[in-house]
């Protein structure tokens, strides 16, 4: 066959009465890099599996899920605006899931029932860890206070690691260190500092992350209340936005000599558990999807 005949002769993607079927719901949803990540480690494992958008409407979450759970779907993700209407739906709970407040991975169990996990804070722990980064002990300064902030801030306290929380409504900041107080085990390790208060508390910390839009491509003006000069050479910086990959505070971080995290390995490494879940393999998370992504990205900061 020549190349032009197989050019009008496609081979078509096989799927079939036994193709593992999962997706992601989100309103919007178009923008989502999930299907690309997924799809890429379908093809790379040879896993007879699909993996689509999924767009659903605030207010047709419950019916949209029981509708997938009924067609023979492993699961999905869920994001914006779903992720507390998940946390609502679930048979069973997944402690991340209920340290977070919200949900962003379901799974049809064979018995009928469905489960919700978190995989947003130890996503984010787990990239750290693959910058060679051990995340335990010591303080965190999270900068933000919502629902990313919260994932990350119980991941961080089941490590050991004290977290300070400064956000600039600050009410929302003590609701979130009043939710992590809740939980006996990470009681005392956990604190609220004024956002234009930060000079002080930088110093002691080891990590800094940020979680807020402030940096994001079409985010707000302006600049984060931290001045790195004040931070020890120790210190890890972290941003978990990844449109620009590289933010104004990670580039102050590296002009420093500071180590840096950006917030692409997160959204590879929250992934994971869904795709071992639905497909039944670990997926290696290797450059070549962080490259497929990257790539993919750069179109849109443009
Ligand atoms: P998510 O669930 O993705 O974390 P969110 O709940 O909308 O999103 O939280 C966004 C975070 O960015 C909040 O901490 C927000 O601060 P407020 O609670 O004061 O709104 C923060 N944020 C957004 N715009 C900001 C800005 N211009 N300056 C500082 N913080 C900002």
């Amino acid at each position: 066959m020549t190349r032009a005949d197989m050019q009008a002769h496609p081979t078509p993607r096989r799927i079939g009465g036994r193709t593992a079927l999962a997706g992601v719901i989100g309103w919007p949803v178009a923008h989502s890099r999930s299907p690309l990540m997924h799809n890429f480690w379908l093809a790379q494992y040879g896993i007879d599996g699909a993996y689509v958008p999924l767009p659903v409407r605030p207010g047709a979450f419950d019916v949209a899920v029981r509708g997938l759970q009924a067609a023979g779907f492993r699961g999905t993700n869920v994001t914006i605006p779903h992720k507390e209407a998940a946390f609502r739906i679930v048979d069973r709970l997944d402690r991340s899931a209920r340290r977070s407040g919200s949900v962003n991975t379901l799974v049809f169990a064979p018995d009928g029932a469905i489960e919700g996990y978190s995989t947003d804070g130890d996503g984010f722990v787990a990239n750290v860890e693959a910058h060679g980064i051990a995340v335990t002990g010591g303080r965190a300064l999270l900068l933000g206070a919502g629902g990313a902030a919260r994932a990350i801030a119980a991941s961080l306290l089941d490590r050991g690691v004290a977290v300070t929380i400064a956000n600039r409504t600050a009410a929302r900041a003590h609701e979130l260190a009043d939710a992590m107080r809740a939980d006996a085990e990470a009681g005392a390790m956990v604190d609220v500092a004024p956002w234009d208060g930060l000079g002080t508390v930088l110093p002691g910390c080891g990590m800094l992350v940020n979680t807020t839009s402030v940096g994001m491509h079409g985010g707000p003006p302006g600049d984060l209340p931290v001045d790195l000069a004040l931070a020890t050479p120790a210190l890890v910086v972290c941003d978990i936005v990844y449109v620009p990959r590289q933010t104004a505070l990670l580039r102050t971080a590296a002009a420093r000599g500071l180590r840096c995290v950006d917030g692409l390995g997160m959204l590879i490494h929250q992934a994971r558990l869904g795709f071992r879940k639905w497909f039944g393999t670990d997926p290696v998370i290797g450059p070549e999807v962080e490259a497929l992504l990257d790539a993919d990205l750069r179109g849109e900061e443009s």
